[in-house]
């Protein structure tokens, strides 16, 4: 199985991520996992892979433009691949994080009705990352964020993980 891991990154957290999915990955299934900016694949892009892997930084609860974009313009490959998906946020509370990750899924599912599985990982996010005006108000959008880094890479390898099984086995069934 060849995977390719679609990243849209405004700050590099989220490729950080995918990278990281990626060498774990390669533990759980045979074949190549490549890490792309979405920016980079074009229109037949993911001909050549037997499944994909989107994630993006999330930007005013919603998915970076060319990710949103990505799964508009490939809905038919994506359709004919089993496809999972991860966003990356700060969302300040637990409650807030549920809301922000069911109201994402039901957008990329809007493309990707056969979505394998998505989850919402904590990211990165610095003052000097936002312009001041939205700084100002970050602690109230999203609901009780902080600057900081809650990247849990623990999290991040056991979700690789969970993904990783699932391509083995479809692997396993297709053969
Ligand atoms: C302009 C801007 C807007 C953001 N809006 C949100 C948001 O609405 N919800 C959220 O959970 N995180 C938000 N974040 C936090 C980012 O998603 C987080 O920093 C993530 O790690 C960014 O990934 P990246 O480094 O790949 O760009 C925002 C960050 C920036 C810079």
């Amino acid at each position: 199985m060849s995977v390719l891991i679609a990243i849209a990154s405004a700050h590099n957290t989220t490729t950080s991520i995918g990278q990281r999915i990626a060498t774990r990955l390669a533990t759980h299934i045979p074949g190549p996992v490549v890490v792309r900016a979405i920016a980079e694949i074009p229109a037949d892009g993911v001909s050549p892979y037997s499944a994909v892997i989107v994630g993006s930084a999330i930007h005013m609860a919603s998915w970076l433009s060319p990710a949103r974009k990505f799964i508009t313009h490939q809905r038919t490959a994506l359709s004919e691949r089993p496809v999972w998906a991860f966003s990356v946020g700060v969302p300040g509370t637990e409650e807030y994080a549920a809301k922000e990750t069911e109201k994402i899924e039901a957008e990329v599912r809007k493309s990707v009705p056969a979505l394998r599985g998505h989850t919402l990982f904590r990211g990165r996010v610095e003052r000097e990352q936002l312009p001041w005006p939205v700084a100002l108000f970050f602690k109230w959008f999203p609901k009780g964020s902080q600057f900081g880094d809650f990247v849990d890479w623990e999290e991040v390898d056991k979700w690789a993980d969970k993904v990783g099984e699932e391509m083995k086995k479809e692997t396993e069934e297709t053969r």
